[in-house]
């Protein structure tokens, strides 16, 4: 526990208390019959798991760091992830990078400055206080608070329904489904080995702290039932996870349509990361302002044709890992579907459509500077080859709240802005 050296006095009293409270819990559990008679509250039984989640979680720090955001990033050693709880990755050899890398048009992004779509770089908050040591990986540490905001300790990190649009969908339950609504982008009708997109980043405002808002690539496969595959990753504010409205890089995976398995960054064994700069989960900085200065991230998912893996990538320089082709069904062979776009839940506060804002919380009309956009959206094809997405099409449930407007150009290739404010007088 090299990592306790980092803490304050306090900090380390407050997490050893809890430590010390559940030592004497269990010491009263031992002493049953003579003082402490009766069942354990209901509140402890909860303390309990609460700990035992978190010490699954929580591997412990070569080093920590402090970021300015409240979050604590712990670079724990790459061999100690919290993957390889997974029974069927004992044994796994980690693999430190990928065989191929897609190649194609807009594989490294052009310097646009000059013109009026100048975009910039972005990073992540943490990095202002420190660096991970070489063979570790960053961890945004999971405080109890966190777990306690989820409806129960299982469900901590996982998300709470299905939330996929389904294009042209016949069941309307999944379409509609607990107030999800989406403005995307879309391919299908081909096997797809990854996709790409830059994505301008946003702070939108959510009305209800069990609100979020996001915007991401999907990967897919299978039909829309049971057995729906899926890996997501992109950006989002999600006050229930996370605890604040800061914009936070995340992924999320699934091989059963949002059940038992799979779960939001690390939260649960599946991904490997092998990145010591980039933490899932961590708030990226700064983000873009409307009729100002615009941020963008590149995102960039890709099935590496050797070992079946599927690979991210964030900006041009990292590589994050990888997740377990076996984690999946559909997609240990290709991906069916592609979506990119924006995801909110309305859980229709005060009875009316929420506030939660999309993107930049404006419509795709206003255009650059003020929407969100996905731009040099591309699709990995069977040759391992970045293409322009063939067939693109578009989707919302209510384009009056949310909505989506594709186009093309020389430099952005196919690009979509997309998002609104939610409630409106076209939207009540
Ligand atoms: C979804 O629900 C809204 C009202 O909540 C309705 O106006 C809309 O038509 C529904 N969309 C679909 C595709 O069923
Ligand atoms: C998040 O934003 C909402 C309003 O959008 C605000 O009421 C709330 O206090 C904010 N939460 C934090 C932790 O800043």
């Amino acid at each position: 526990m090299v990592g306790a050296a980092h803490f304050s006095g306090g900090q380390w009293w407050r997490r050893n208390a809890v430590g010390i409270s559940l030592f004497l819990l269990y010491f009263c559990g031992g002493l049953i019959s003579l003082s402490c008679a009766g069942r354990p509250p209901a509140a402890s039984r909860q303390e309990l798991q609460v700990h035992k989640h978190l010490k699954r979680l929580n591997k412990a720090p070569v080093k920590s760091i402090q970021s300015p955001d409240g979050d604590i990033i712990d670079c724990v050693h790459i061999s100690k992830q919290p993957a390889f709880d997974h029974p069927f990755l004992k044994d796994h050899k980690i693999q430190m990078r990928p065989n191929y890398h897609p190649e194609g048009l807009f594989d490294v992004e052009k310097e646009s400055v000059g013109t009026k779509e100048r975009t910039n770089p972005i990073n992540q908050l943490w990095h202002m206080n420190g660096k991970c040591p070489e063979d570790t990986i960053p961890v945004r540490r999971t405080k109890r608070e966190d777990v306690l905001r989820a409806s129960s300790v299982k469900k901590y990190g996982k998300k709470k329904h299905r939330s996929i649009a389904k294009p042209r969908g016949t069941d309307p339950d999944l379409v509609n489904e607990s107030g999800h609504q989406h403005a995307i982008a879309y391919v299908e009708g081909e096997r797809y080995y990854g996709a790409k997109a830059t994505i301008n980043v946003w702070e939108p405002k959510i009305q209800r702290t069990n609100e979020f808002s996001l915007s991401q690539i999907w990967i897919l496969g299978g039909s829309f039932g049971q057995d729906l595959n899926s890996i997501e990753a992109g950006w989002q504010v999600s006050p229930d996870l996370y605890g604040d409205n800061n914009t936070r890089l995340f992924t999320y995976w699934t091989s059963d349509a949002y059940q038992a398995t799979g779960c939001y960054n690390l939260l649960c064994s599946g991904f490997i990361q092998v990145n010591s700069e980039i933490a899932m989960g961590a708030s990226i900085s700064p983000v873009s302002a409307y009729r100002n200065s615009q941020y963008d991230i590149s995102i960039l998912i890709w099935k590496d044709p050797k070992e079946g893996n599927w690979w991210m990538q964030f900006g041009n320089d990292y590589v994050l890992g990888y997740w377990p082709s076996f984690l999946f069904s559909y997609l240990g062979d290709s991906a069916s579907m592609i979506e990119w776009g924006g995801e909110v839940v309305n859980s229709q506060p005060d009875g009316r459509h929420t506030n939660t804002q999309m993107g930049s919380g404006h419509f795709p009309e206003e255009g650059f500077g003020k929407a969100g956009y996905f731009r040099n959206i591309q699709v990995v094809d069977s040759s391992n080859n970045l293409k322009s997405p063939k067939g693109l099409g578009t989707f919302t449930e209510e384009s009056n709240c949310y909505d989506v407007q594709t186009g093309s150009n020389g430099d952005w290739g196919h690009y979509f802005y997309f998002g609104g404010p939610g409630r409106n007088s076209n939207c009540p």
